[in-house]
């Protein structure tokens, strides 16, 4: 897959160093980080480009009737369209974040919103049901993406979701997996069925899918976002207190966040990736994870090797 380095356009980059200069959290390095360039992928199916890094939702949008934690998602989600972000994930399945999303689009100034959720129901008629309230509760007058979660029901939906695009009610379908779940199954379905994107666990301490599962995708042109890309939060916990190794500027990074980014993003076969997060700070930390330079293949295996040594240290 081709990777797209566009220039940000000037209005992006004067905002994203306004959210660097007002952040508590702040470099010398990230401010020239502002002047580096968006990274985007293309779907392969149509040639649109998705920037590289995109947001899930899962336990940190679940804050229906929180004002203070709803307060607080609003600055992370205009935090995000203010660096360029597009794609946001989500799913019925978590809880109320499909409500908050919807309550803050109407708040915050969505750019260039690209809105991915998810069927998770047994039935078409479940499942017909439960899309439309997912529109109606994001305020949406269509999804860009809607993906069968975990495989659930799949041929039930695989149906609905094909003539749902052929009318343009959704512009691409997809399926999901997470964690090692289901893996020879996606394998077939992927084989055997068209889908324009697929979502599943990628991360530097997960990486089983590189054996089949991104090639499948490589060979038969489907999108690929990668979930749980901190793996929950654990790879922070695997290298607390350890620096960084030094040659990491030589791909633009700054931060653990950054690393473990930029490594999912520069596989190959990935579109983007969709870490999570319910902090303003960790949203400008994430998101500058998508300027600058990707690492190469050569520069993947010695931070592979790094990460081995330094999280067993
Ligand atoms: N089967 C599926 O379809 C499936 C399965 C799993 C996940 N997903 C999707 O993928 C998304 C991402 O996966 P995930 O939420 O499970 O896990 P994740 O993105 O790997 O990790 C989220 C955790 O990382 C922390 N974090 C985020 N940015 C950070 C930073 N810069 N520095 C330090 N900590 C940081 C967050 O805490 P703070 O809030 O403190 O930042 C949170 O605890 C989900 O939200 C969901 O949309 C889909």
């Amino acid at each position: 897959m081709k990777t797209l380095e566009k220039r940000i356009e000037r209005r992006t980059l004067l905002k994203l160093i306004a959210g660097f200069a007002g952040s508590c959290w702040l470099s010398p390095s990230l401010l020239q980080a502002a002047e580096r360039t968006q990274i985007k992928k293309n779907i392969p199916v149509s040639n649109e480009s998705l920037p590289v890094i995109g947001m899930g939702t899962s336990r940190t949008f679940d804050s229906a009737g929180n004002s203070q934690k709803i307060a607080n998602l609003e600055k992370v989600l205009a935090q995000f369209f203010s660096m360029g972000g597009t794609l946001i994930d989500s799913s019925p399945m978590y809880g109320s974040a499909e409500q908050v999303i919807g309550t803050l689009l109407k708040r915050v100034e969505a750019e260039s919103l690209f809105a991915a959720t998810k069927v998770w129901t047994d039935g078409k008629a479940n499942g017909v049901t439960q899309m439309e309230l997912s529109r109606k509760l994001w305020g949406v007058e269509r999804f860009d993406l809607m993906q069968i979660h975990n495989l659930r029901d799949w041929r039930a939906h695989l149906e609905t979701l094909q003539a749902m695009k052929a009318e343009g009610r959704i512009r691409y379908l997809g399926i999901t997996t997470s964690h090692g779940r289901d893996h020879d199954e996606l394998y077939e379905v992927l084989s055997n069925h068209s889908f324009d994107f697929v979502q599943l666990s990628y991360n530097i301490n997960s990486r089983r899918v590189e054996e089949r599962l991104l090639p499948l995708a490589m060979d038969r042109g489907i999108a690929v976002i990668a979930n749980r890309p901190f793996a929950r939060g654990d790879l922070f916990r695997m290298v607390k207190d350890k620096p960084m190794p030094n040659w990491v500027d030589e791909f633009d990074c700054n931060s653990w966040a950054q690393f473990f980014l930029k490594y999912v993003v520069s596989h190959p076969a990935l579109t983007c990736a969709i870490p999570a997060t319910s902090k303003v700070h960790h949203m400008l930390d994430n998101m500058s994870a998508g300027f600058g330079r990707l690492p190469d293949s050569g520069m993947r295996k010695e931070m592979e090797k790094a990460f081995k040594q330094l999280s067993a240290a």
